[in-house]
């Protein structure tokens, strides 16, 4: 694999020289170029940026320099043109792996307030180009981001990493975080390590291992759990303050069935202004999916001591009756917190298809519990 680099600061990269990296190049598996972005400047001051056009704070990224390294470098159809911004597709293992798969990458490092959109549009007409961010943070520059990428990328060619099988052990490697990992002496400090490591029994360490892989990825990163994806692909994820307008719309639309279903209007869902649910997206771990940019699906579940209170399962009416209501049930149930022993819900005392739903998904009507009125308490144990 070639790794090109844009910069104006060549010297950042110094580290690719080093350890791992610096082997694989040395070894002849990847060619590292680190270009100073001014060399393909014409004046005296060797500028890259100039002023907004707009105004505004801040300089922008001319884009000449980038359109004649460009051309230097012979950027074509093979090559992977990545601009790291924070205005990019998230960093993930699964990106480094499709990344892994090029045989060409350029980095384009961003500076001062970014570069020139013009470049990014042109270097979309020869090449593929991936807009990457390193994480909802701003850097001075991408420079740090690019050596990020490059490292995460790079370990996953074939031949780079001394032994392949710590490849498949780690982090993300599985969708689950790693669990945690112990070395000799076997009591430090007063910490002991877990008894099972210790027992040479395989089983048995295979097995804590994977429960505390599962353990953490529940309390630390319960987004990544499945099942979080629909079967088009479309992604349940957790929903964001700008989502508070369809969210409302949405619960307007599901809660009109369930008043004609129910013969009342007398529901909490449906009086609601966009500062309620602002108000209640603060205090419930909330996700949405969408479909083609369109807000279809939503569920809410919070801890009220041990139980993981479930609610506002919303699908949008035309998508009703495929399955999308359960799958967003079976989502929230699975990112319910580790202090979670049981799951609570309610629904409308006549609303028959919910009734059929949860029952089908484990859940038992409880009468004996207190319910708005008009309502009936739901509840499953958690196992
Ligand atoms: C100061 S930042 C510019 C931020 C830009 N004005 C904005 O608000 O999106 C300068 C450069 O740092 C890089 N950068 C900053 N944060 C980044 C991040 N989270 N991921 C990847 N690159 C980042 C980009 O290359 C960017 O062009």
């Amino acid at each position: 694999m070639r790794l090109d680099y844009l910069t104006i600061f060549p010297d950042y990269f110094a580290p690719l020289e080093l350890s791992l990296p610096g082997k694989a190049a040395a070894g002849g598996l990847v060619e590292f170029h680190v270009h100073d972005l001014r060399k393909w400047t014409h004046d005296r001051h060797r500028t890259v940026d100039d002023t907004p056009y707009g105004g505004g704070a801040g300089m922008v990224m001319k884009p000449e320099p980038f359109g004649e390294a460009f051309d230097a470098l012979g950027i074509g159809a093979d090559a992977t043109v990545v601009f790291t911004t924070p205005s990019g597709e998230p960093f993930d293992q699964r990106l480094a792996a499709e990344l892994s798969t090029r045989s060409r990458l350029v980095f384009a490092c961003g500076r001062y307030e970014g570069i020139d959109q013009r470049v990014i549009e042109h270097a979309r007409e020869r090449a593929e180009v991936r807009e990457i961010s390193l994480g909802d943070y701003v850097l001075n520059g991408g420079e740090v981001a690019a050596l990020a990428v490059t490292e995460a990328v790079v370990r996953l060619l074939p031949g780079f990493m001394g032994n392949a099988e710590s490849l498949v052990e780690e982090s993300h490697a599985d969708g689950l975080l790693e669990y945690p990992v112990y070395t000799k002496p076997p009591s430090w400090r007063g910490h002991d390590v877990p008894d099972v490591l210790r027992s040479g029994d395989h089983a048995r360490v295979a097995a804590w291992r994977h429960d505390h892989a599962v353990r953490r990825t529940v309390e630390r990163r319960p987004d990544l759990l499945a099942p979080s994806v629909l079967d088009d692909g479309s992604p349940i994820v957790r929903a964001v303050p700008a989502d508070a307008g369809e969210l409302l719309t949405l619960q307007r639309a599901c809660w009109v069935a369930e008043a004609l279903e129910n013969d009342s209007l007398d529901i909490p869902a449906l009086h609601e202004t966009l500062d309620d649910v602002r108000a209640w997206m603060t205090e419930w771990d909330t996700w949405v999916v969408r479909r083609a940019d369109r807000l279809v699906g939503a569920v809410r579940g919070r801890l009220e001591g041990n139980a993981w209170d479930i609610g506002r399962i919303m699908v949008a009416p035309d998508l009703q009756g495929q399955g999308l209501g359960r799958v967003l049930l079976e989502h929230i149930q699975a990112v319910a917190p580790e202090q979670a022993t049981s799951y609570l819900l309610f629904t409308g005392a006549a609303s028959v298809r919910n009734h059929r739903m949860y029952k089908k998904a484990g859940f038992r009507m409880r009468p004996d519990l207190p319910a708005p009125a008009g309502a009936v308490m739901l509840t499953k144990g958690r196992r």
